[in-house]
């Protein structure tokens, strides 16, 4: 909404927009017709590529809030199936409106049966990563009655199928790395519940969802669902905006979330808690990530927007102790993060660069303890952000003011010069 205030720039006055809370923004969307000149800012540290009405953060004061609730009382009282409604349609259900939802994801969440040949395309050791990019892209093959992103209804259809579908694909990946046989979905079970079975069961007898296992996971979902204009959500509103199919859009997404400065840390995390091993040897990696010449950095810690106790990270703290005791799983692995969090944090490196843990410093390790392989940790979390990717798809897509995503330049290359003959060079 733009306000009464203005900036001017040389002869020009561009209006200060305000949001409901968080910082205002400048609308410089006629500064090149009016002034010949482009803005410059690499990563996006001080652009607004699009208003929002889903999530907000405060990385100053450590906020996270979903259409206006805390994480902290999301991840405490709600289910991941309550807050993916929640972040779609913008406001908490009903117990009806629940339940309603509930049965049409659980509908949702058998693949179409060839897609299981698909997986025999891949190596045993493929990433989980991979075959979740090449798997969700290859949706738009098999669900040709929502690829219409101009009907509502259509972009509905697909959202509920990529929520729903998100971890049979992600078990169905385990599995075969494993050489274990794909388990269908089961609907008597819960979102989380199910995902579970179809990763850890088989076959062969009976799997018993641990309700404390169960409690866990689902609430590290809740606390992956949504991030704002994240690297992956900021990348499935680009491909989105040309009007690529929804499908097409997540697997990018997919894509842009593996790298371990976004959703790889978490496994980056842990193997770098695993190789410190020792209480003792955490001098030497703390020394080594103030190091300047050295490119090691302290995983799971830092973050573009929180330059204070990433909230999520409080809840998983807390979520490690309980899964450590329900599992009777003592892994040094914890000890380690502890004491590591406890020495930065009292670091004056740290504390000057207002260097926190952030959500993946101690996710690996209760993933790790449910029994997660390291490269099951960013399929996990794709799983999760399914939600929040998808609800702002819909949020772009719905937009008047939605255009084509296209950033331009500081042309810094050779001008215009003549070709020369390849004998003459
Ligand atoms: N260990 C050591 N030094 C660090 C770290 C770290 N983890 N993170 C940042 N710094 C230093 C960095 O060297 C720089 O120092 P200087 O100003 O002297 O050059 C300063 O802090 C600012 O760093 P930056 O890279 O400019 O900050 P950024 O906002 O671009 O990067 C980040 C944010 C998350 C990429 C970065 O903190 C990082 O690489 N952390 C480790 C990876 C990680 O845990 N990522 C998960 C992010 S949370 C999950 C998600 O939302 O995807």
């Amino acid at each position: 909404m733009a306000d009464t205030n203005t900036l001017k720039f040389g002869n020009h006055d561009y209006p200060v927009m305000s949001g409901s809370v968080g910082p205002q923004v400048v609308d410089i969307r006629k500064l090149y017709n009016e002034t010949g000149m482009f803005t410059y800012d690499p990563g996006f540290t001080s652009t607004a590529s699009c208003e929002s009405a889903l999530t907000y953060i405060d990385g100053d004061e450590g906020i996270l809030l979903h259409r206006g609730y805390p994480i902290g009382q999301l991840a405490e009282q709600s289910s991941f199936m309550e807050v993916s409604y929640l972040l779609l349609n913008g406001e908490l259900p009903s117990k009806g409106e629940l339940d309603e939802f509930t049965h049409t994801i659980t509908r949702h969440t058998m693949l179409h049966e060839q897609l299981a040949t698909f997986y025999r395309g891949f190596r045993r050791d493929a990433h989980p990563m991979a075959i979740m990019c090449g798997v969700v892209g290859a949706l738009s093959a098999f669900y040709h009655d929502s690829t219409d992103i101009n009907d509502p209804h259509q972009r509905m259809i697909a959202s509920h199928r990529l929520i729903a579908k998100m971890p049979t694909i992600a078990a169905m990946a385990y599995k075969y790395s494993v050489g274990q046989p794909f388990l269908y979905p089961d609907n008597s079970l819960s979102y989380t519940g199910n995902f579970l079975r179809m990763t850890f069961g088989v076959p062969a007898e009976p799997y018993e969802v641990n309700p404390i296992v169960e409690r866990a996971l689902d609430r590290i979902f809740i606390l992956h669902a949504d991030h704002e204009q994240n690297a992956s959500t900021s990348t499935v509103r680009l491909a989105g905006s040309s009007g690529a199919n929804p499908f097409a859009c997540i697997a990018a997404g997919i894509a842009c979330l593996w790298g371990p400065a976004h959703g790889g840390a978490n496994e980056a995390a842990l193997n770098m808690l695993r190789e410190i091993g020792t209480p003792d040897r955490i001098p030497e990696f703390i020394a080594r990530a103030k190091d300047k010449n050295d490119p090691f950095r302290l995983m799971g810690f830092g973050h573009r927007v929180y330059k204070n106790y990433d909230p999520r990270a409080t809840v998983m703290q807390q979520t490690v102790r309980e899964v450590f005791d329900a599992l009777k799983v003592s892994d040094p692995v914890f000890e380690v993060a502890l004491q590591l969090e406890h020495m930065a944090l009292n670091d004056p490196y740290f504390v000057e660069k207002k260097l926190f843990p952030n959500v993946d410093f101690y996710s690996g390790v209760i993933l790790s303890a449910i029994g997660f392989p390291t490269t099951m940790f960013t399929a996990l979390f794709a799983l999760a952000r399914t939600v929040g990717w998808v609800a702002q798809w819909n949020e772009m897509i719905s937009d008047p003011a939605q255009k084509i995503g296209r950033p331009r330049q500081l042309y810094t290359g050779p001008t215009q010069r003549d070709y020369t003959a390849i004998g003459q060079r």
